[in-house]
């Protein structure tokens, strides 16, 4: 049975890709469905607990609505909350996010170890674009919020090679990359396969479009709920988007 968070009435909460900051709904409602899917994670042992610095994301969403050149994003505010305050409690030392476009999904995640909205300190934060272009702007998106501390690499490349030769421990695993025609979001399973050897117990996978490219990501969401390797998949459901938590056993 799929382990699911549903809120009340996502299908009507929708956003406009290309005006990102606009507000949807009241924050304080914006608030209470991310502390309720908070607690589901919890609940289901995923998460240690549900507190996050609220001042310290109210800082970090100003910073990127003033410093980050967006043309267009799928990352709706309660998503940006989400992942923020999951980055906020588990505190991973490395996060690796692939599929970045310009950036605005590698710093929901990274904005809880960088910008004014940190609140730990990360080791390593890396960014994996495979179109060039949007590899630079997600660079000079990132500048602006980057300072001393944690290692940040923004890199050109194709996450899957990067992701076999990686050595070392990644804690936080978030996939967003949509590959070719034909193969859109059905390429998160040849990712995690690539990744899998750095997932250490513990270790939590994010994937983004679990409720719009739940079709294309069939063989993926298969694997993260029945597989060994992992002792609870989540999907969440907050949004049109989704987002699939699963935590390494
Ligand atoms: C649809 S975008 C993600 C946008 C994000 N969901 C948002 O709303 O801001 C997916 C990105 O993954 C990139 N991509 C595709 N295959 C990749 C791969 N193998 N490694 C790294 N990036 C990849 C694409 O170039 C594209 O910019």
């Amino acid at each position: 049975m799929t382990e699911q968070f549903e809120v009340e009435g996502w299908q009507a909460y929708r956003m406009n890709w290309r005006r990102p900051h606009r507000s949807l709904e009241p924050l304080d409602d914006e608030i209470e469905v991310i502390d309720r899917a908070l607690d589901a994670l919890v609940a289901r042992g995923v998460l240690p607990h549900a507190h996050y610095d609220k001042a310290s994301f109210a800082a970090h969403r100003r910073a990127v609505r003033e410093r980050f050149d967006i043309p267009w994003t799928a990352i709706s505010p309660r998503m940006q909350r989400l992942l923020y305050a999951i980055n906020a409690i588990t505190e991973p030392a490395v996060m690796v996010a692939v599929g970045i476009f310009c950036g605005n999904t590698f710093i929901s995640n990274a904005g809880a170890a960088i910008g004014p909205g940190a609140v730990y300190e990360a080791e390593r934060l890396v960014g994996l674009e495979i179109r060039p272009a949007e590899a630079d702007r997600a660079r000079r998106n990132v500048a602006t919020m980057h300072r001393d501390g944690a290692t940040v690499d923004i890199l050109g490349e194709d996450g899957g090679p990067w992701l076999d030769t990686f050595q070392g421990t990644i804690d936080l695993l978030y996939l967003d990359a949509d590959g070719p025609v034909g193969r859109g979001k059905s390429i998160y399973l040849d990712l995690l396969e690539s990744g899998l050897h750095a997932l250490d117990t513990g270790s939590l996978v994010l994937a983004h479009n679990s409720v719009n490219a739940a079709h294309q990501l069939s063989d993926y969401l298969d694997f993260v709920r029945t597989s060994d390797r992992f002792v609870e998949s989540v999907n969440m459901v907050v949004d049109d988007q989704g987002l699939e938590v699963s935590k390494v056993g």
